[in-house]
């Protein structure tokens, strides 16, 4: 097939959790549970939670540095910042407008958008949009989310699952056959309400009802996120395979969302990939929502996993109902 258009590639990764550590065991001091309820439902051992004096833009900052740094750029090479977060510093403006300042960079654009725990795959995608257009050359792209913020530490169904994190990626112009293959975003927004923090918007601005009522925190309906999300992230792999004429057989490392060892795993059994092939971090940091994808990323990078010339597929899926999967040659 002949390429007609530019593609976009990832010329360098970079991540940062908070140093706190919370295990299950300091969880089983605060709620009814055990880290052996937890450890067999969700795979996670332990996550980080961000100090108090510290927002989202402290951890995107220190990710965002450090993939500039391993792609061997500075702040005034970017055209654009694209932010994939939930849990910004303010309702507005964006993180993205905070993090340019905190970065000093000049002469560029920074939104974000608010795909929840899909968040980095969506800013991604966006990115490689205008990258492929022409328009930029080079973005950089953020996932990051404090979601310990938004917890209710008096639920045992939602505050073990969480942790806080950033990872970043920068995007620019590839020069060969490196690059975004396909990328593919989806939504059911009938599925609104079955994840969501109740209060704190339009509709339901604070009050002290509200926050007496704990609505400031996230409500789910785990089971139905479950289902879903398995059958979601298999279709959209396989579409993204398609689209970039791949097949299952020849994905190198797969990079899922990390929200439960137990989705991870039905996926990689539905798209019969060993799990030799797919990284699952979940048991150090919990579910990081955007972060999760780029702080994985940044790992297996770091840890020389991933070759030149490498298929890598990631997929995500979270409140909106929000979902996506890309595919990357390295
Ligand atoms: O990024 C996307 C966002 N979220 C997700 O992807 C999460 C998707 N969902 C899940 O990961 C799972 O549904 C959970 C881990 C949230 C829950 O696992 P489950 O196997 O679906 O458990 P469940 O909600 O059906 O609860 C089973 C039992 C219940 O007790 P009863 O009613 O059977 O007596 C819960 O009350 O486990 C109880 N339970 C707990 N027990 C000990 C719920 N949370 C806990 C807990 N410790 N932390």
């Amino acid at each position: 097939m002949t390429r007609t258009e530019p593609r976009s590639a990832i010329l360098g990764t970079g991540s940062a959790v908070p140093s706190a550590v919370v295990t299950n065991d300091d969880l089983a001091k605060i709620v009814d549970t055990t880290d052996e309820w937890i450890t067999t439902r969700t795979g996670i051992k332990e996550r980080r939670v961000l100090e108090e004096d510290k927002a989202a833009s402290d951890l995107a900052r220190l990710a965002s540095e450090r993939a500039l740094e391993n792609a061997g750029l500075e702040v005034a090479d970017l055209d654009a910042i694209i932010v994939g977060t939930c849990t910004a510093d303010y309702q507005f403006p964006s993180l993205a407008c905070v993090l340019e300042a905190k970065l000093g960079a000049k002469d560029v654009f920074s939104f974000d958008v608010n795909a929840a725990c899909s968040g980095f795959l969506n800013a991604l995608s966006v990115a490689d949009m205008f990258v492929r257009s022409g328009r930029i050359r080079k973005a950089l792209v953020v996932g990051t989310d404090v979601l310990s913020r938004f917890l209710d530490w008096q639920d045992r169904s939602t505050c073990i699952l969480f942790g806080d994190g950033a990872g970043a990626a920068v995007l620019g112009v590839s020069d060969d056959d490196r690059g975004i293959l396909s990328a593919r975003l989806q939504t059911d927004g009938s599925y609104a309400e079955t994840l969501y923090v109740r209060a704190g918007g339009s509709k339901r601005p604070a009050t002290v009802e509200t926050v007496e009522n704990r609505e400031h925190s996230i409500f789910m309906n785990g089971k139905e996120v479950f289902k879903v999300a398995v059958r979601s992230m298999e279709e959209i792999s396989r579409r993204v395979l398609g689209e970039a004429e791949l097949c299952v057989e020849d994905v190198s490392l797969v990079v899922p969302h990390q929200a439960n060892r137990r989705i991870i795993t039905a996926l990689a059994a539905r798209l019969c990939i060993p799990m030799e092939k797919v990284i699952v971090n979940l048991h150090k940091y919990g579910n990081t929502s955007a972060a999760s994808i780029p702080v994985a990323l940044d790992e297996v990078r770091r840890e020389g996993r991933i070759a030149a010339g490498d298929i890598v597929l990631l997929n995500a899926f979270g409140a909106g109902f929000a979902w996506g999967a890309a595919v990357i040659r390295f």
